[in-house]
């Protein structure tokens, strides 16, 4: 869908609109919890205000109007806003407490309807993103992990019903009655409601809290390195696509590539920040793979996608020879000098284009021609 230029569109065309619109959108939410969560408790003591009302109200309509702006202001290239779920949580936000109130419920339960407004905190979440494809990737894995569970859970139940329903028939008479207390202690949730009495009843509660923990161990483990690989998985992928971007790494084997792609990090600087200051010590060069940084030279040079800096402290073993800046945001590649040994040693053109770039800009700085001859190694550095 296409839009003439508007001005909800060149509003939130600009990065930094747009975060500032996420930030307000989710201070009004953030109100809007707050004052329906006060409510519940102002009514609990028998209090009620209409100026709750009329700040719902009011948050209610913040929420109508960010629809059409967040529509119009689709991007090129970005999924339509339609069909993102932020939408479908925009719509919720608002479609809610509507039906509420078309359903003609009390002004209480309209109220409580508003408490979907807290999903507007997860429009940008990628932890939920990250979440839904571990669970897509370890779903079998958590699966039979639950049918351990399951099975466990009733032979539990079915025990302590065999061993505690002479002592307390009211708590372990029937398999049903004894499932709550196996829940309650397979999970070690432990609320106390129900406590077997006899020796091998409470012989039995302690293997099956024994069990709960292995088997709850078991599922964050799935969980955490469902996690970790996903994370690797993503940063490869990103760093792949940005490495295509830097010259310097298209001569690269494939072996050395997949190496260099392993080990860059990526890091996204806001414009203004200063990347390296001159004087401090250099453990890292960096790769621009968009946006720009200006080299604090006289005068100053700009280095955009494909460009590198930071290799002057790696090769001389000197402190930083100038500052450089981010002029826009920009996405780094940052390679850390054991790493970058390894690249000068392992790949003969690029140690070569590193090397001769590092020698015209140690030429041009005002000490660099006389530190130039004495401070670059002549061979390539090899490992440590
Ligand atoms: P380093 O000294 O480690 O940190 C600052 C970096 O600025 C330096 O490495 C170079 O990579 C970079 N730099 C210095 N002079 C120039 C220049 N004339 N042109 C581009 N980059 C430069």
């Amino acid at each position: 869908m296409t839009h003439a230029p508007s001005g909800a569109r060149s509003l939130l065309a600009d990065p930094t609109h747009r975060t500032r619109f996420d930030r307000a959108s989710k201070l009004v939410a953030a109100v809007g919890i707050v004052v329906l969560s006060l409510d519940t408790w102002a009514r609990s003591s028998g209090v009620s205000s209409a100026l709750v009302d009329e700040a719902l109200i009011a948050i209610w309509f913040l929420f109508l109007i960010e629809i059409p702006v967040r529509w119009r202001a689709d991007r090129h290239g970005q999924p339509p806003y339609p069909r993102t779920p932020g939408a479908l949580f925009d719509a919720l936000a608002v479609a809610l407490p509507l039906t509420g109130l078309l359903a003609r419920l009390s002004a209480r339960d309209v109220v409580l309807l508003c408490g979907i407004w807290v999903l507007k905190f997860t429009r940008e979440s990628t932890a939920l993103r990250l979440l839904g494809r571990v669970l897509a990737h370890t779903g079998r894995n958590l699966l039979s992990v639950m049918s351990v569970f399951g099975v466990v859970l009733f032979l539990a139940a079915l025990l302590v019903h065999v061993v505690e329903r002479d002592h307390q028939p009211e708590r372990f008479g029937s398999i049903p009655e004894a499932l709550w207390w196996a829940t309650a202690t397979l999970t070690t949730t432990g609320y106390g409601d129900a406590v077997p009495a006899s020796l091998p009843g409470r012989i039995l509660a302690g293997l099956v809290m024994v069990a709960g923990i292995a088997l709850f161990a078991l599922w964050a483990g799935i969980l955490a390195s469902g996690f970790a690989d996903e994370i690797r998985r993503r940063d490869f992928l990103r760093n792949w696509q940005m490495v295509a971007r830097v010259p310097i790494f298209a001569g690269l084997d494939a072996q050395t590539l997949a190496e260099i792609v392993r080990v860059l990090r990526h890091r996204r600087v806001a414009a203004g920040a200063v990347i390296c200051r001159q004087g401090e010590p250099g453990e890292q060069m960096f790769f621009v793979a968009e946006g720009e940084v200006a080299v604090a030279t006289s005068p100053p040079v700009l280095l955009g996608p494909g460009d590198f800096f930071g290799e002057l402290a790696l090769i001389t073993g000197e402190p930083r020879a100038v500052s450089v800046r981010a002029s826009t945001e920009v996405s780094l590649l940052l390679l850390d000098i054991s790493d970058f040994r390894m690249l000068m040693a392992q790949d003969d053109k690029a140690a070569v284009t590193i090397r001769a770039e590092a020698e015209r800009r140690l030429a041009a700085l005002p000490r660099g021609a006389a530190r130039a001859s004495e401070a670059l190694p002549s061979a390539p550095l090899s490992r440590p």
